[in-house]
């Protein structure tokens, strides 16, 4: 049956508006769409059961694999989920983005941009060859904030005369862009703290070589903390979501970080966040994203949605193997991806 032209005609003016102030906006009637493609993402990689828990950290050895939850947040908070979306794990590398963001907010993009870097090292996110290498093309900025050796810097950077005057800014900045009070993971905590010595050694280079200004010691303590804090699908979707609407919460409207500074963080995801998989990620999403060893990974869609999910089984690269599937069927389904432009006329006849 043809729609009445009256509709078709508003239904166009709307989408006409949409696209001019640069919205993306899902047709009014796709949101039970959004539900649809995350419950059919879920049904299609539970069974999955390739890769392995983290097991450099113990207490991650212990967290069930069969775990596995998907949060998508959109406009105005809307959340849609499929499974274990309420059980918490360690955020691990995903805290990254946040503490970075709150350097970003303080000290100004440059900040990061000089004393870090913000160039993909192509190794492993705990590589000390980055380090080194860094340090033989002249000490120069040529690491990122999405690395442990950068990771840790960025956690000393965060301004404060004690370290609980530190903790509380990053734990803050988390709960704002969460939308709700987080904790420490104490067992966790314990466990990375008690076997960390890599990390406390990255952090002792790091200074040596003039990146961490001081108390090395006291960063890698804070930046084990903060790595242990727990969160759920839910939680890590509407970080996400902050940080594809602006910088403001879209559940709370608390503003998280200035609008303006949001293209650079989503910058350092795009080119760091799947560590030395980020290419082949990028080229299969076109998203800015972060993993972590816990098992969850997020996504960002500017203007449209933030994308979650939690499955603690990793690759090779220490991503996990069902977060990454489940992420691109979303954005393939909801077709997500922003370098999928489509012509802007029809084809000239030949
Ligand atoms: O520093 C570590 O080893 C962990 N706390 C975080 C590593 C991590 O999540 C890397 N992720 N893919």
């Amino acid at each position: 049956m043809r729609a009445p032209l009256r509709r078709v005609r508003t239904w166009r003016a709307a989408a006409i508006v949409a696209v001019a102030i640069g919205t993306a906006t899902l047709p009014i009637g796709a949101q039970t769409d959004v539900q649809s493609v995350v419950s059919a993402a879920f049904g299609k990689y539970r069974t999955v059961t390739e890769g392995k828990n983290a097991d450099y950290i113990p207490a991650l050895a212990k967290v069930d694999p069969n775990l596995f939850g998907i949060a998508v947040v959109g406009r105005e908070g809307k959340v849609y989920t499929a499974g274990d979306v309420n059980y918490e794990v360690s955020i691990q590398s995903i805290s990254k983005v946040f503490t970075m963001a709150r350097v970003i907010q303080d000290q100004g993009p440059q900040a990061v941009e000089k004393t870090i870097g913000v160039d993909a090292t192509g190794m492993r996110f705990n590589s000390i060859v980055s380090v080194e290498l860094a340090y033989k093309l002249g000490g120069g900025p040529e690491l990122n904030p999405l690395v442990n050796p950068g990771a840790i810097t960025a956690t000393s950077m965060v301004e404060g005369a004690t370290a609980d005057v530190v903790w509380s800014k990053i734990l803050g900045t988390y709960n704002d862009f969460a939308g709700r009070p987080l904790s420490v993971l104490q067992d966790v905590y314990k466990s990375e703290s008690d076997t960390n010595q890599r990390n406390q050694a990255i952090g002792m280079l790091m200074h040596a070589y003039g990146y961490i200004k001081q108390n090395p010691a006291q960063a890698t303590d804070l930046y084990t903390r903060q790595c242990s804090v727990g969160v759920n699908a839910r939680d890590l979707a509407t970080m996400a979501a902050t940080l594809a609407f602006g910088g403001r919460n879209p559940v709370t409207g608390k503003q998280a970080i200035s609008t303006e500074n949001v293209p650079y963080v989503l910058a350092v995801m795009a080119t760091a966040g799947l560590y030395d998989d980020s290419g082949k990620w990028l080229y299969h999403t076109g998203l800015p994203a972060k993993s972590g060893v816990g098992g969850g990974i997020i996504a960002v869609a500017p203007g449209k949605f933030g994308i979650a999910v939690v499955s603690p089984p990793l690759d090779e690269a220490g991503n996990s193997i069902r977060a990454q599937r489940a992420i691109e069927h979303i954005v393939n389904a909801l077709a997500l991806n922003p370098y999928a432009s489509k012509p802007s006329r029809a084809a000239a006849s030949q």
